[in-house]
Protein backbone atom coordinates (compact mmCIF):
# COMPACT_ATOMS: atom_id res chain seq x y z
CA UNK A 1 0.00 0.00 0.00
CA UNK A 2 1.25 3.40 -0.86
CA UNK A 3 1.06 6.41 1.50
CA UNK A 4 3.23 8.71 -1.18
CA UNK A 5 2.00 9.04 -4.32
CA UNK A 6 3.64 11.72 -6.90
CA UNK A 7 2.48 11.48 -10.99
CA UNK A 8 4.26 13.46 -13.27
CA UNK A 9 5.35 16.21 -10.60
CA UNK A 10 7.64 19.50 -12.23
CA UNK A 11 8.65 22.55 -10.43
CA UNK A 12 10.06 25.27 -12.01
CA UNK A 13 11.38 28.32 -10.52
CA UNK A 14 11.16 30.97 -13.16
CA UNK A 15 11.79 29.38 -16.45
CA UNK A 16 14.38 26.70 -14.91
CA UNK A 17 13.41 23.31 -14.35
CA UNK A 18 14.24 21.99 -11.28
CA UNK A 19 11.95 19.19 -10.82
CA UNK A 20 11.49 17.96 -14.30
CA UNK A 21 8.47 15.24 -14.49
CA UNK A 22 8.77 12.97 -11.92
CA UNK A 23 6.67 10.06 -10.68
CA UNK A 24 6.88 7.70 -7.94
CA UNK A 25 5.47 5.70 -5.02
CA UNK A 26 6.36 5.54 -1.39
CA UNK A 27 5.00 2.19 0.33
CA UNK A 28 3.41 2.40 3.79
CA UNK A 29 6.31 1.47 6.41
CA UNK A 30 9.77 1.84 3.92
CA UNK A 31 12.37 3.88 4.08
CA UNK A 32 12.68 5.40 0.91
CA UNK A 33 15.51 7.32 -0.29
CA UNK A 34 16.13 10.10 -2.34
CA UNK A 35 19.82 10.05 -3.53
CA UNK A 36 21.31 12.88 -5.80
CA UNK A 37 24.20 14.77 -6.11
CA UNK A 38 23.75 18.92 -5.34
CA UNK A 39 21.17 20.84 -7.00
CA UNK A 40 19.60 17.44 -8.41
CA UNK A 41 15.86 18.83 -6.98
CA UNK A 42 15.83 16.63 -3.18
CA UNK A 43 15.54 19.67 -1.50
CA UNK A 44 12.68 21.21 -3.86
CA UNK A 45 10.60 17.99 -3.85
CA UNK A 46 10.83 17.45 -0.10
CA UNK A 47 9.30 20.99 0.42
CA UNK A 48 6.62 20.19 -1.83
CA UNK A 49 5.72 16.93 -0.36
CA UNK A 50 6.01 18.70 3.42
CA UNK A 51 3.81 21.01 1.89
CA UNK A 52 6.04 24.49 2.25
CA UNK A 53 6.14 24.47 -1.99
CA UNK A 54 3.81 24.45 -4.24
CA UNK A 55 4.42 21.87 -7.37
CA UNK A 56 4.15 23.54 -10.94
CA UNK A 57 2.33 20.65 -11.75
CA UNK A 58 1.61 17.07 -11.17
CA UNK A 59 -0.57 15.14 -8.69
CA UNK A 60 0.44 14.15 -5.49
CA UNK A 61 -1.16 12.06 -3.24
CA UNK A 62 -0.39 11.76 0.93
CA UNK A 63 -2.37 9.42 3.08
CA UNK A 64 -4.82 9.26 0.82
CA UNK A 65 -5.18 12.96 1.04
CA UNK A 66 -4.72 15.41 -2.09
CA UNK A 67 -1.99 17.83 -1.49
CA UNK A 68 -3.79 20.75 -3.24
CA UNK A 69 -7.47 19.95 -1.55
CA UNK A 70 -6.06 18.75 1.75
CA UNK A 71 -2.64 20.74 2.67
CA UNK A 72 -3.54 21.12 6.46
CA UNK A 73 -4.74 17.35 6.74
CA UNK A 74 -1.00 16.37 5.59
CA UNK A 75 0.48 19.00 7.60
CA UNK A 76 -1.01 17.17 10.79
CA UNK A 77 0.20 13.59 9.83
CA UNK A 78 3.75 14.50 8.44
CA UNK A 79 7.38 15.60 10.48
CA UNK A 80 10.07 17.34 8.50
CA UNK A 81 13.34 18.31 9.17
CA UNK A 82 14.08 20.49 6.63
CA UNK A 83 17.55 21.32 4.92
CA UNK A 84 17.90 24.19 7.03
CA UNK A 85 16.38 23.54 10.16
CA UNK A 86 16.71 25.58 13.42
CA UNK A 87 15.94 25.87 16.80
CA UNK A 88 15.32 28.84 18.79
CA UNK A 89 18.35 29.70 20.51
CA UNK A 90 17.15 31.98 22.92
CA UNK A 91 14.50 28.76 23.92
CA UNK A 92 15.93 25.78 25.96
CA UNK A 93 15.47 22.68 24.85
CA UNK A 94 12.03 21.83 26.78
CA UNK A 95 10.69 25.19 25.82
CA UNK A 96 11.60 24.40 22.05
CA UNK A 97 9.84 21.66 22.41
CA UNK A 98 6.77 22.66 24.13
CA UNK A 99 6.37 24.76 21.08
CA UNK A 100 6.27 21.91 18.64
CA UNK A 101 3.73 20.86 20.88
CA UNK A 102 1.58 24.16 20.42
CA UNK A 103 1.80 23.93 17.14
CA UNK A 104 0.44 20.27 16.90
CA UNK A 105 -1.91 20.84 19.33
CA UNK A 106 -0.47 17.97 21.58
CA UNK A 107 -2.68 17.82 24.33
CA UNK A 108 -0.97 19.69 27.69
CA UNK A 109 -1.56 16.07 30.06
CA UNK A 110 0.95 14.45 27.54
CA UNK A 111 3.27 16.67 27.25
CA UNK A 112 5.40 16.59 29.95
CA UNK A 113 5.77 13.01 29.31
CA UNK A 114 6.17 12.56 26.03
CA UNK A 115 8.98 15.32 25.76
CA UNK A 116 11.32 13.51 28.57
CA UNK A 117 10.76 10.01 26.67
CA UNK A 118 12.15 11.87 23.51
CA UNK A 119 14.36 13.40 25.50
CA UNK A 120 15.82 10.63 26.70
CA UNK A 121 15.65 8.40 23.42
CA UNK A 122 17.80 10.93 21.44
CA UNK A 123 20.25 11.41 24.89
CA UNK A 124 19.32 14.98 25.58
CA UNK A 125 17.87 14.51 29.02
CA UNK A 126 20.43 16.03 31.02
CA UNK A 127 20.11 19.11 28.31
CA UNK A 128 16.67 19.44 29.38
CA UNK A 129 16.93 23.02 30.30
CA UNK A 130 19.84 24.18 28.71
CA UNK A 131 19.55 27.20 26.01
CA UNK A 132 19.80 25.57 22.34
CA UNK A 133 22.08 28.51 22.14
CA UNK A 134 25.16 26.53 23.98
CA UNK A 135 24.70 23.60 21.69
CA UNK A 136 27.08 21.86 19.25
CA UNK A 137 25.23 20.67 15.85
CA UNK A 138 25.02 17.38 16.37
CA UNK A 139 23.05 18.21 19.41
CA UNK A 140 21.09 20.97 17.24
CA UNK A 141 20.19 17.90 15.10
CA UNK A 142 19.12 15.86 17.18
CA UNK A 143 17.03 18.10 19.10
CA UNK A 144 15.31 19.32 15.62
CA UNK A 145 14.89 15.42 15.00
CA UNK A 146 12.87 15.50 18.56
CA UNK A 147 10.96 18.47 17.12
CA UNK A 148 9.72 16.81 14.27
CA UNK A 149 8.79 14.06 15.82
CA UNK A 150 6.89 15.05 18.99
CA UNK A 151 3.52 14.79 17.47
CA UNK A 152 3.73 11.17 16.26
CA UNK A 153 3.95 11.77 12.80
CA UNK A 154 2.74 8.83 10.35
CA UNK A 155 5.22 9.73 7.88
CA UNK A 156 8.74 11.79 8.89
CA UNK A 157 10.50 13.30 5.74
CA UNK A 158 14.60 13.79 6.62
CA UNK A 159 16.70 16.28 4.16
CA UNK A 160 19.97 15.43 4.90
CA UNK A 161 19.57 14.52 8.38
CA UNK A 162 23.42 13.63 8.76
CA UNK A 163 25.23 15.75 6.90
CA UNK A 164 27.76 17.73 8.62
CA UNK A 165 28.18 15.27 11.62
CA UNK A 166 30.68 13.46 13.14
CA UNK A 167 30.41 9.41 12.98
CA UNK A 168 29.04 9.15 16.64
CA UNK A 169 26.20 12.35 15.72
CA UNK A 170 25.17 10.30 12.48
CA UNK A 171 25.09 6.77 14.30
CA UNK A 172 22.79 8.10 17.21
CA UNK A 173 20.81 9.45 14.26
CA UNK A 174 20.75 6.34 11.76
CA UNK A 175 19.92 4.01 14.36
CA UNK A 176 16.72 6.37 15.89
CA UNK A 177 15.47 6.72 12.42
CA UNK A 178 15.68 2.84 11.87
CA UNK A 179 14.18 2.28 15.52
CA UNK A 180 11.31 4.80 14.41
CA UNK A 181 10.43 2.94 11.17
CA UNK A 182 10.84 -0.76 12.72
CA UNK A 183 7.60 0.77 14.88
CA UNK A 184 6.34 1.47 11.43
CA UNK A 185 6.43 5.38 10.10
CA UNK A 186 7.61 5.44 6.98
CA UNK A 187 10.77 7.39 5.91
CA UNK A 188 11.58 9.95 3.10
CA UNK A 189 14.79 10.83 3.60
CA UNK A 190 17.17 13.11 0.91
CA UNK A 191 21.01 12.52 0.63
CA UNK A 192 24.06 12.63 -1.50
CA UNK A 193 25.62 10.27 0.30
CA UNK A 194 25.25 6.66 -0.99
CA UNK A 195 26.83 4.87 1.96
CA UNK A 196 24.08 6.05 4.03
CA UNK A 197 21.25 5.70 1.65
CA UNK A 198 22.01 2.13 0.99
CA UNK A 199 22.46 1.59 4.85
CA UNK A 200 19.26 2.86 5.92
CA UNK A 201 16.97 2.38 2.43
CA UNK A 202 14.65 -0.58 1.33
CA UNK A 203 14.48 1.31 -1.97
CA UNK A 204 16.12 4.39 -3.28
CA UNK A 205 15.44 6.62 -6.16
CA UNK A 206 18.43 8.29 -7.91
CA UNK A 207 17.56 12.08 -8.98
CA UNK A 208 19.98 14.03 -11.28
CA UNK A 209 18.94 17.51 -13.15
CA UNK A 210 15.19 17.21 -11.74
CA UNK A 211 14.93 13.55 -13.56
CA UNK A 212 14.42 10.15 -11.47
CA UNK A 213 17.16 8.03 -13.26
CA UNK A 214 16.33 4.87 -11.44
CA UNK A 215 14.78 3.47 -8.53
CA UNK A 216 15.61 -0.32 -6.75
CA UNK A 217 16.60 -1.58 -3.93
CA UNK A 218 20.04 -0.73 -2.73
CA UNK A 219 21.33 -4.20 -3.50
CA UNK A 220 20.39 -4.11 -7.24
CA UNK A 221 21.74 -0.71 -7.04
CA UNK A 222 25.16 -1.94 -5.43
CA UNK A 223 25.35 -4.17 -8.84
CA UNK A 224 25.89 -1.10 -10.72
CA UNK A 225 27.76 1.22 -8.01
CA UNK A 226 30.21 -1.40 -7.90
CA UNK A 227 30.75 -1.59 -11.72
CA UNK A 228 31.76 1.94 -11.58
CA UNK A 229 34.17 1.16 -8.81
CA UNK A 230 37.72 2.48 -9.52
CA UNK A 231 41.53 2.00 -8.40
CA UNK A 232 43.71 4.51 -8.61
CA UNK A 233 46.90 3.55 -9.05
CA UNK A 234 50.56 4.64 -9.39
CA UNK A 235 53.66 2.22 -10.18
CA UNK A 236 57.63 3.76 -10.63
CA UNK A 237 58.33 3.26 -14.01
CA UNK A 238 56.03 2.75 -17.30
CA UNK A 239 54.37 0.09 -18.31
CA UNK A 240 52.07 -0.18 -21.68
CA UNK A 241 48.66 0.75 -21.12
CA UNK A 242 47.44 -2.45 -22.87
CA UNK A 243 48.69 -4.86 -20.57
CA UNK A 244 46.59 -3.31 -17.64
CA UNK A 245 43.48 -3.02 -20.35
CA UNK A 246 44.39 -7.06 -21.00
CA UNK A 247 43.17 -7.57 -17.30
CA UNK A 248 40.34 -9.49 -16.57
CA UNK A 249 39.48 -7.61 -13.73
CA UNK A 250 39.97 -4.30 -15.43
CA UNK A 251 37.50 -2.69 -17.58
CA UNK A 252 38.86 0.45 -18.47
CA UNK A 253 42.18 2.41 -17.83
CA UNK A 254 42.21 6.16 -18.06
CA UNK A 255 45.48 7.60 -17.72
CA UNK A 256 46.08 10.74 -15.93
CA UNK A 257 49.37 12.98 -15.20
CA UNK A 258 51.09 10.69 -13.13
CA UNK A 259 48.78 7.72 -11.93
CA UNK A 260 45.95 5.19 -13.55
CA UNK A 261 42.48 5.16 -12.92
CA UNK A 262 40.96 1.60 -13.49
CA UNK A 263 37.39 0.98 -13.89
CA UNK A 264 37.20 -2.44 -12.39
CA UNK A 265 34.79 -5.40 -11.82
CA UNK A 266 35.56 -6.55 -8.05
CA UNK A 267 37.73 -4.70 -5.73
CA UNK A 268 38.99 -7.84 -3.87
CA UNK A 269 39.76 -9.85 -7.14
CA UNK A 270 41.09 -7.00 -9.03
CA UNK A 271 43.25 -6.25 -5.81
CA UNK A 272 44.52 -9.71 -6.03
CA UNK A 273 45.18 -9.49 -10.12
CA UNK A 274 46.68 -5.93 -9.98
CA UNK A 275 49.56 -7.07 -7.31
CA UNK A 276 50.06 -10.14 -9.39
CA UNK A 277 50.93 -7.94 -12.35
CA UNK A 278 53.44 -5.78 -10.44
CA UNK A 279 55.51 -8.46 -9.13
CA UNK A 280 55.62 -10.21 -12.74
CA UNK A 281 56.43 -6.59 -13.96
CA UNK A 282 58.76 -5.95 -11.25
CA UNK A 283 57.23 -2.19 -10.46
CA UNK A 284 57.08 -0.82 -7.37
CA UNK A 285 54.07 0.32 -5.92
CA UNK A 286 54.14 3.96 -4.85
CA UNK A 287 50.23 4.77 -4.24
CA UNK A 288 47.19 2.41 -4.50
CA UNK A 289 43.81 3.75 -3.42
CA UNK A 290 40.27 2.29 -4.12
CA UNK A 291 38.09 4.92 -4.34
CA UNK A 292 34.11 4.94 -3.99
CA UNK A 293 32.22 5.35 -7.02
CA UNK A 294 31.76 9.15 -8.56
CA UNK A 295 28.30 9.89 -9.43
CA UNK A 296 29.09 11.05 -12.60
CA UNK A 297 30.22 7.00 -13.06
CA UNK A 298 27.28 5.94 -11.68
CA UNK A 299 24.74 8.05 -13.56
CA UNK A 300 26.67 7.01 -16.84
CA UNK A 301 26.78 3.41 -15.95
CA UNK A 302 22.91 3.55 -15.21
CA UNK A 303 22.70 5.60 -18.45
CA UNK A 304 24.44 3.12 -20.17
CA UNK A 305 21.92 0.01 -19.09
CA UNK A 306 18.90 1.56 -19.40
N1 LIG B 1 14.21 29.36 -4.65
C1 LIG B 1 14.88 29.02 -5.74
N2 LIG B 1 14.94 29.84 -6.80
C2 LIG B 1 15.60 29.48 -7.94
N3 LIG B 1 16.25 28.33 -8.11
C3 LIG B 1 16.23 27.47 -7.08
C4 LIG B 1 15.57 27.77 -5.84
N4 LIG B 1 15.73 26.72 -5.01
C5 LIG B 1 16.48 25.82 -5.68
N5 LIG B 1 16.79 26.27 -6.92
C6 LIG B 1 17.55 25.53 -7.94
O1 LIG B 1 16.88 24.31 -8.22
C7 LIG B 1 17.79 23.23 -8.35
C8 LIG B 1 17.46 22.15 -7.36
O2 LIG B 1 17.72 22.63 -6.05
P1 LIG B 1 17.51 21.75 -4.75
O3 LIG B 1 17.77 22.61 -3.58
O4 LIG B 1 16.18 21.10 -4.83
O5 LIG B 1 18.64 20.65 -4.93
P2 LIG B 1 19.17 19.54 -3.94
O6 LIG B 1 19.13 18.25 -4.66
O7 LIG B 1 18.47 19.63 -2.64
O8 LIG B 1 20.70 19.96 -3.77
P3 LIG B 1 21.67 19.90 -2.47
O9 LIG B 1 22.26 18.53 -2.46
O10 LIG B 1 22.71 20.93 -2.80
O11 LIG B 1 20.88 20.23 -1.26
C9 LIG B 1 19.18 23.85 -8.18
O12 LIG B 1 19.71 24.11 -9.45
C10 LIG B 1 18.91 25.12 -7.44
O13 LIG B 1 19.88 26.09 -7.73
MG1 LIG C 1 19.07 19.99 -0.74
Amino acid sequence: MSVITVKNLSKYYNNFCAVDNISFEVKKGEIFGFLGPNGAGKTTTVRILSTILRPSSGNIEIGNWDIKKDSFKIKQMIGLVPETANVYPDLTAIQNLNLMCDLYDVPKRERKEKIENILRQFQLYDKINVKTKQFSKGLKQRLILCMALIHNPDILFLDEPTAGLDVQSSRVIKNLIKEYNEKGMTIFLTTHNMEVASELCDRIAIINKGKIIALDSPQNLKKIFQQAQTIEITFNGGIEQANLENLSEINKVIKTVDNYRLFIKNPTNAFIEIMDFIQKNNLKLIKFSLQTPKFEDVFLKIIEES
